[in-house]
């Protein structure tokens, strides 16, 4: 019979309906709930945005504060995950310790079994809550460091800074993180949302789905693209020298990290907010050399390939001017998008039918097992 029409890597396809964000190639937009992230990022904050996406409406101030209290509530790891953190190799990849950490907060979890609503709701809040104190744990064990136990009287940011470097950074800081962890918050059906649906599609746990988004999300196509970026601009001597050096990587028909996107083929609307909060980083610590090489690399990509930044173009350089180790950055990636993964499994499991598409067979035709005494 005749090869079926195969969308390869899904092109084009719709997988299934949702209601919690859409992105709008058309205008380049993108939309939580209905609000655009642009006016989330000047209007509201990320704990907001966290619970916009879990409730589907933004919160009043009673809602916002019970919110928080409850994500600083939660914040602690158990003695015997952070003993597990300490047996991690040292230089085991931070993604891959974030990932074996939820697997481990999963099988310890007070209702580990309990698929419900109301369960996976409660879970949510202890990933969001717990993670970060895992990210920050691993990185200072990395360095032969001892962590630094979570303080219930910081924001969600401020906290997390303080368990990275021992202390909270100035304002402007706290608030182009708060902004990066709004942008990357949710995106539709990537390959990690995906993943995480298909996992929740079998009716498997919140915490295996979550586990299974985060293998997803730290490949260099992926969420692995804002390290790769940084790395990239690390590569480039001078802003001078980076037309050449994307020359050579023309020359040798290399992906460039950070630019192009399967969705936006024309702008990706994450990028101008990020870029205006990535210069105000530059500014507060007096180094505009990467955001000078990332402006040459914008504009000969455009006028070469006609090819747009993505996200991890200005988030790279802007989470290395906050100070943080380049292994760190997909993981802060994990930090803001459990937020939109956990949003997916719980519209998934609400409305389930189990993930199972076809494959079309281009092997061997059908052929008889030849007994092992007679294949000498
Ligand atoms: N560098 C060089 N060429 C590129 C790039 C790039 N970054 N992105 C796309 N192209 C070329 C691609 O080679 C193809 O050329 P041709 O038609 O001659 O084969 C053309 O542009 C069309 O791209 P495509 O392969 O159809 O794009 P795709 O939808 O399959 O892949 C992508 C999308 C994001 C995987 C790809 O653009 C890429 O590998 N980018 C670099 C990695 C990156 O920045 N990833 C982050 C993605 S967004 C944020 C996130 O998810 O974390």
């Amino acid at each position: 019979s005749e090869t079926p029409d195969i969308k390869k890597g899904l092109v084009g396809v719709y997988a299934d309906e949702s209601s919690i964000s859409k992105v709008m190639p058309e205008t380049n937009s993108l939309t939580y709930r209905g609000y655009a992230v642009q006016d989330l990022c000047e209007n509201a904050s990320f704990d907001e945005t966290a619970f916009l996406l879990w409730n589907g409406e933004l919160p009043s101030k009673a809602q916002l504060a019970a919110f928080q209290a409850e994500e600083k509530a939660n914040r602690a790891l158990s003695p015997a995950l952070l003993r597990v953190l300490r047996e991690f190799p040292k230089d085991a990849h931070p993604m891959d310790a974030i990932r074996s950490a939820v697997s481990f907060m999963g099988m310890e979890d007070p209702e580990a079994a309990d698929i419900s609503d109301a369960a996976q709701r409660r879970k949510a809040m202890r990933l969001l809550a717990k993670i970060p104190t895992a990210v920050a744990a691993s990185n200072r064990l990395s360095k032969g460091l001892e962590p630094i136990a979570p303080d219930a009287s910081l924001s969600f940011g401020a906290n997390f800074f303080n368990m990275v470097f021992g202390k909270v950074p100035q304002k402007e800081v706290l608030r182009a993180f708060d902004v990066s962890m709004i942008l990357y918050a949710e995106h539709t059906f990537n390959a990690s949302t995906f993943t995480a649906r298909t996992i929740c599609s079998t009716q498997a746990d919140l915490h295996g789905a979550i586990t299974g988004a985060i293998a997803a999300l730290k490949g260099p196509l992926h969420g692995g693209a804002n390290e790769a970026v940084m790395h990239m601009l690390k590569e480039i001597p001078s802003p001078e020298a980076a037309e050449a050096w994307m020359q050579d990587k023309f020359d040798h028909k290399a992906l460039v990290m950070g630019f192009g996107h399967r969705v936006y083929k024309t702008g990706d609307s994450r990028v101008p907010t990020m870029k205006k909060y990535a210069e105000i980083m530059a500014e507060v610590v007096g180094d505009t050399r990467w955001m000078n090489t990332s402006a040459v690399l914008a504009k000969v990509m455009l006028e070469r390939k006609n090819i747009h930044p993505n996200l991890d173009f200005p988030a790279g350089p802007a989470y290395y001017l906050m100070g943080f180790d380049i292994p760190l950055f997909t993981p802060i990636f994990v930090c803001s998008r459990i937020t939109g993964w956990a949003a997916h499994v719980l519209e998934q499991a609400a409305d389930n039918r189990l993930i199972r598409p076809l494959s079309w067979y281009t092997g061997v035709e059908q052929r008889p097992v030849v007994p092992l005494a007679q294949r000498g």
